[in-house]
This record gives C-alpha cells, sequence and structure tokens, in this order.
C-alpha cells in the first residue's frame, strides 16, 4: 500500500515528472509490470526509444499518483476514454470517499510529464517545450484570436515568444479541461495575460462558457518548460482555490516542489 495524501476541496495537486532522469532499469522493469496488456502492446510498438520511455512513465505516473489518494494499487487502476480521446477514470473502479469524484489530467513535453489532479473540478494542463517551435507567428496569425494576435504582435520582439507560450499553454489547458480537444475552435476564446493581476479568459458568444467559471495559473518548473494549468469552478469557489506543487520519481519517491508562478 502506498502512503496517502489529503487532497482538500478546491485544492489542485499539481505533479512535476522529470522523465529523462529515470534511467533505473529495475525500476523501469516495475513500472511495465503496472501496465495492462494494451498497453504493454502499446508501449513495445513506439519507433522512437524518447517516446516509448516517455509513454512508460506517463502510465507510471497516473497510477502512482492517482493511488496517492484512494486504496487503490497503481496497477489496479482501469481508464476508459471520453468521445474526444480524454482519459478518465473508469466508473466501474469503487469510487472512494473523500475522493470520489477524483479528476486529472496529463501532459507530456520533451523532459517533463505534468499530472494535475483535483476533486469535483474539471481540470486541464498543458507542458511545452520552449526550445521548441520556431515560427511562432505563423502560428499565433493562423489559430489564435484576433485580440491575442493584436497583442502579440504590439510586443517588443524579445517578449514575443515568451508571449506566444503563454498564449499556446493556456489555450491547450483550457481545451484540454473541456475535454474536447481541437474541436473547439482556438480563435473563439481568448486570454488575457495583464501583468500582477489574475489571468482571464473571454468567449465568443458561439461558444457559451462563462468566464467567471473559470481560474488559470502559469509556471515555470524549468529553465526549459513552462506549465498552463485551467481549472473550471462554481464562483462560490473561485476565491479559495489554491495549487500545490509536487514532484515525483513514480513508485519511488516524491517531494513538494517549489514552483515558480509567473
Ligand atoms: C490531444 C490534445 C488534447 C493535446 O495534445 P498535445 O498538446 O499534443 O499533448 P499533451 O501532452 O499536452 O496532452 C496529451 C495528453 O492529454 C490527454 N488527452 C487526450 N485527449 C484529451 C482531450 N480530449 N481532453 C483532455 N485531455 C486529453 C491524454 O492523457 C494525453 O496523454 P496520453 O495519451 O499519454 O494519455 C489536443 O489538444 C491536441 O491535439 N493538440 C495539438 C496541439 C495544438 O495544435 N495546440 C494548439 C494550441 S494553440
Amino acid at each position: 500500500m502506498q502512503e496517502q495524501l489529503a487532497l482538500e476541496p478546491n485544492t489542485i495537486h499539481l505533479w512535476s515528472c522529470f522523465c529523462n532522469e529515470i534511467t533505473d532499469t529495475s525500476l523501469l522493469a516495475n513500472y511495465i509490470a503496472l501496465l495492462e496488456e494494451e498497453e504493454k502492446t502499446k508501449h513495445q510498438r513506439f519507433y522512437f526509444e524518447k517516446s516509448r520511455h516517455q509513454y512508460l512513465i506517463t502510465r507510471a505516473l497516473v497510477r502512482s499518483v492517482l493511488s496517492l489518494y484512494a486504496n487503490i494499487e497503481p496497477d489496479q487502476w482501469r481508464f476508459i476514454k471520453n468521445a474526444y480521446g480524454r482519459p478518465e477514470i473508469s466508473p466501474l473502479l469503487p469510487r472512494q470517499k473523500p475522493y470520489s469524484n477524483l479528476r486529472f489530467n496529463l501532459s507530456h513535453a520533451d523532459g517533463l510529464i505534468i499530472c494535475g489532479v483535483t476533486t469535483n473540478h474539471e481540470i486541464g494542463v498543458d507542458v511545452e517545450n520552449l526550445t521548441r517551435t520556431n515560427d511562432v507567428l505563423g502560428i499565433a496569425d493562423r489559430y489564435f484570436s484576433s485580440t491575442e494576435v493584436t497583442e502579440l504582435f504590439s510586443q517588443p520582439n524579445t517578449h514575443q515568444r515568451a508571449r506566444f507560450f503563454d498564449y499556446w499553454t493556456l489555450k491547450e489547458s483550457y481545451i484540454k479541461a473541456k475535454g474536447m480537444g481541437l474541436s473547439l475552435p482556438l480563435d473563439q476564446f481568448s486570454f488575457h495575460v495583464p501583468q500582477n493581476t489574475p489571468i482571464t479568459i473571454s468567449f465568443d458568444p458561439r461558444l457559451k462558457d462563462n468566464p467567471d467559471h473559470w481560474r488559470f495559473w502559469r509556471y515555470r518548473p524549468s529553465n526549459e518548460h513552462q506549465i498552463a494549468l485551467a481549472v473550471e469552478s462554481s464562483s462560490s469557489s473561485r476565491e479559495m482555490m489554491s495549487v500545490q506543487s509536487y514532484q515525483i520519481v513514480p513508485l519511488q519517491n516524491w517531494s513538494k516542489f517549489s514552483i515558480i508562478e509567473l
């Protein structure tokens, strides 16, 4: 049985796993032992070793993190996917109080895998490697909303790349919290990222969403990575939500992680 961790209401736990640092072959063998047959087959099919490694550690991460909140062993978790591919805990597993509505979301980038966990709220996370992607203005022009494009292009050249990743990760975190992937038109919602005040979102009326129901955070967990976190909450719990950050080597150790909030 793993150690258990309390997850208070209106709290989000953000887990980071620096996957390139995990090389111990006996630990990796223990991760393989956690997989279901279908996952083992998929794991074997990756052509690139880097992708195979990331896939294995992602599976080990989500299983060992979830077991911190429930009396379910890491290899006993079962998942289903929604119509847009979002993994969720199988409804066939026993729901355990106080975490009967545990929600999670995963994201991976070169070198870092993250998992956000909360109860009762929709959650979306995104991590990007900041050294990736060169044609940032071209991508923004094609996919971002007109207000985001205007704001991005009005930034000094030296700030544009950083602002691009703000928008990119935030937009991904929102569509992942909605669980609908790229079926949501990226230009129909706009982020506003003023300095020293909370991040806000606005919606095209066609999306029929309420900006007051959303909270967003941005983090820099390493020099190379940026994280965005989106959580849907009722207006009454909006003010009280807090994020606690941890880092983990699945099945081995975990600790609090001092992460820089942007
Ligand atoms: C699939 C998608 C949800 C995320 O893809 P991504 O950014 O390539 O990958 P990430 O590493 O952030 O997230 C992948 C994880 O999200 C989860 N996921 C998959 N589908 C999801 C969905 N519909 N909703 C929420 N989460 C989803 C899965 O856990 C997946 O990891 P897994 O396959 O190892 O379990 C979708 O947003 C996408 O295809 N994005 C493409 C990138 C893009 O064009 N972004 C535009 C930003 S402006």
